[in-house]
């Protein structure tokens, strides 16, 4: 894949390029980026890019006869011009879906602001796919288009090593759940314990644990992103049954003191037990050990106002 940005400020993905994963990609040949300078598209000997808004405001626009001649020198270097991508706050709000969408561009133009931002006319003739990071204001477009050139290059093949990692990651795959709980050595560190089910060598208990996992975080981190279709991946998993806790699904009893069903959890309360308890994933005995619950092994630790389940998650 080729990447080119145009920016007033190249030098900051200087540091980024060749330090990141991103240097041995380029390496490799996986990915190309070429980084071209908007005041080099400026014929007067000042090289002004940008100027006052009509009609008065605060700011400095960048001009459209700067940046019109400017993309389109730089999508000529290829028999392919590329997508076009405006970096703006006004864009539409990166996500998962669409970084996949843009990976699958063999070449992408990633235009960035500055300033308060672009003549309007740069739309209206380029037409570009505008895109934001989030509902916050950046000084320019520059971090935005690491972070779309981040994304995007670790969906083109041979980027990553294992390509099966990018399936499990968090917002991939078919259902676009939160991440589950990883574990490694030691298998007990201040009183936290390694789950049970990880350490069975049951592979279908913790594939069915981790799925569950990632249904509970998504709901309570990320309700929105529940859209349903987590539910006949997970009667797949299952085999029949339900996620407890889950609306929807049959009701189980939640073991849960000082907390009645629909209420948050009361500010330094503490919920003893697993919400959402499975009704058919083994267990062993009874569920969660005292020390998985790291409000037991931290006395004077609360998650009553964290948003953090009972295992701290
Ligand atoms: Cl793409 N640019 C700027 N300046 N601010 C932003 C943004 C982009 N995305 C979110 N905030």
């Amino acid at each position: 894949m080729r990447i080119d940005v145009i920016t007033l400020f190249p030098d900051i993905f200087q540091g980024y390029l060749s330090e990141s994963m991103l240097k041995r990609a380029i390496e490799r040949g996986v990915v190309e980026i070429h980084l071209h300078n908007l005041r080099d598209w400026a014929p007067d000997k000042h090289k002004t890019v940008d100027d006052t808004p009509y009609g008065g405001g605060p700011g400095m626009i960048l001009r459209v006869d700067r940046v019109v001649p400017c993309v389109e020198d730089v999508q000529a270097k290829c028999p392919d011009p590329g997508h076009l991508v405006m970096l703006t706050p006004q864009g539409r709000r990166l996500n998962q879906a669409i970084v996949e969408e843009l990976a699958r561009f063999p070449r992408l133009v990633l235009l960035c602001g500055r300033y308060e931002g672009f003549d309007e006319r740069v739309r209206l003739i380029l037409r570009p796919d505008e895109i934001s990071i989030g509902d916050y204001v950046l000084n320019g477009g520059e971090v935005a288009a690491m972070v779309v050139i981040d994304a995007v290059v670790r969906l083109v093949p041979g980027f990553l090593g294992d390509e099966a990692s990018n399936r499990e990651e968090s917002f991939s795959g078919p259902d676009r759940l939160l991440e589950y709980p990883q574990y490694t050595r030691p298998r007990e560190y201040r009183g936290f314990r390694v789950p049970e089910v990880l350490l069975s060598g049951n592979h279908q208990a913790v594939a069915q644990w981790r799925l569950q996992k990632r249904i509970e975080r998504t709901r309570r981190r990320r309700a929105e992103l529940l859209g349903g279709g987590w539910r006949s991946i997970w009667a797949e998993e299952s085999g029949g049954g339900y996620p407890a806790g889950e609306p929807g699904t049959p009701s189980v009893v939640e073991e849960q003191p000082g907390r009645k069903e629909g209420e948050s959890f009361p500010v330094g309360g503490s919920p003893a037990v697993e919400l959402g308890t499975p009704l058919s994933i083994p267990q062993t005995e009874g569920g969660l050990s005292r020390l998985e619950c790291p409000q037991e092994a931290r006395p004077g630790c609360s998650p009553g106002d964290t948003g953090l389940d009972s295992e701290g998650h």
